[in-house]
């Protein structure tokens, strides 16, 4: 009975098991994966662009290969984890539709313009810090094809956070006009990073019933403490400041106190006015547009094959 199908999924959660794709789950529970799953795959797909501008404006062929590589990674994070999305019924083509009619959401980072190459190490280093900072602990999520996505994801994603540093450490050793371009970097880019773990707490509408599904392990705030706390000595060691006059350690908490984030600008970047949004899902609108041939093509093709098998 639907009862007892109920209790067997609680069960597996509170022993801390997996949810798997053939089994039972409460539809709500499948929403919130299916909503989580898209939002972070499209963030893969369209975190793409801001580093891909970079690709032909790398200043060594070495850094080419690097963020070639990098880029490349991000697209089969996205792949991997529409792969996961249809686990739970849901359509990729639908997913990306839903994402160009601004109809499904996807990280508010990815909205902010790579202005300097400078910010390829500061996305590296800050972005992908963020990534990780709050992916790991996803590595435990409750949903089993998520959790293993998340494995080998982290795994990628710690190779960019380091190719990041690296290339901040190369530039801070450079000229002065080097360390200057990497200061704006991390100055425009703080905030932001930040403002990726979500809304505070206080204001998370689904971070109480995602905890209890243990769909999440740890809220949006405790995470972002989390991340200030690891990023203050790598900012010393790389010898660069963060832009907040209120940044300190509190010896009581253990922990660093930091200002009050603009949650205005969070607002004004998630519902579609930050300063790149109309420029993200253009560019992927017509990605998706001019790959309609090919899609078309390889359907034709596959129809073809299955006729004379
Ligand atoms: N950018 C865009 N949307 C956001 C952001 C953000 N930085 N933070 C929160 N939101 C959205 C939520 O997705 C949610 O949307 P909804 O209207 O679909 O419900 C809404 O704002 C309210 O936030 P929360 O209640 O806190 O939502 P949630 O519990 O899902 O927590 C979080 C948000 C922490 C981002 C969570 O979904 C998560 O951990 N996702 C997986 C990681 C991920 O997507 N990372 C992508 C960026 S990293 C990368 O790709 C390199």
């Amino acid at each position: 009975s639907e009862e007892d199908l109920q209790a067997h999924f609680e069960h597996t959660i509170e022993r801390d098991q997996r949810i798997e794709p053939r089994d039972w789950m409460p539809d709500g529970y499948r929403k919130t994966m299916i909503r989580q799953i898209a939002q972070h795959a499209h963030s893969e797909i369209i975190g793409m662009q801001p580093e891909g501008d970079w690709i032909t404006r790398a200043p060594s062929l070495r850094r080419k290969a690097i963020l070639l590589a990098k880029v490349q990674d991000e697209a089969g994070h996205g792949l991997y984890l529409y792969s996961a999305s249809t686990t739970l019924g849901a359509d990729r083509a639908e997913l990306t539709d839903k994402l160009i009619n601004g109809r499904q959401k996807y990280s508010s980072i990815f909205n902010y313009p790579t202005l300097t190459f400078a910010d390829v190490g500061v996305i590296g280093w800050l972005v992908d810090g963020a990534a990780i900072c709050n992916q790991v602990p996803l590595c435990r999520s409750s949903y089993g094809p998520y959790a293993r996505a998340m494995i080998r994801i982290c795994k990628e994603e710690s190779f960019h956070q380091r190719q990041g540093y690296e290339l901040l450490m190369t530039m801070m050793r450079g000229t002065e006009a080097q360390r200057e371009m990497v200061q704006d970097a991390v100055n425009r880019w703080w905030w932001p990073s930040l403002m990726m773990f979500g809304p505070p707490d206080a204001e998370s509408p689904n971070t109480a019933q995602s905890m209890a599904w243990k769909i999440k392990r740890h809220t949006n705030d405790e995470l972002r403490q989390r991340f200030v706390d690891m990023s203050v000595p790598q900012a010393e060691a790389l010898g660069v400041t963060f832009p907040d006059p209120d940044l300190q350690w509190n010896a009581e908490r253990g922990h660093y106190d930091f200002g009050e984030i603009d949650w205005s600008e969070l607002k004004r970047v998630i519902s579609g006015d930050g300063p790149c949004n109309a420029e993200r899902i253009a560019r992927r609108r017509k990605a998706q547009e001019d790959g309609a041939w090919v899609r078309e093509a390889a359907a034709a093709h596959a129809a073809k094959k299955g006729a004379t098998a």
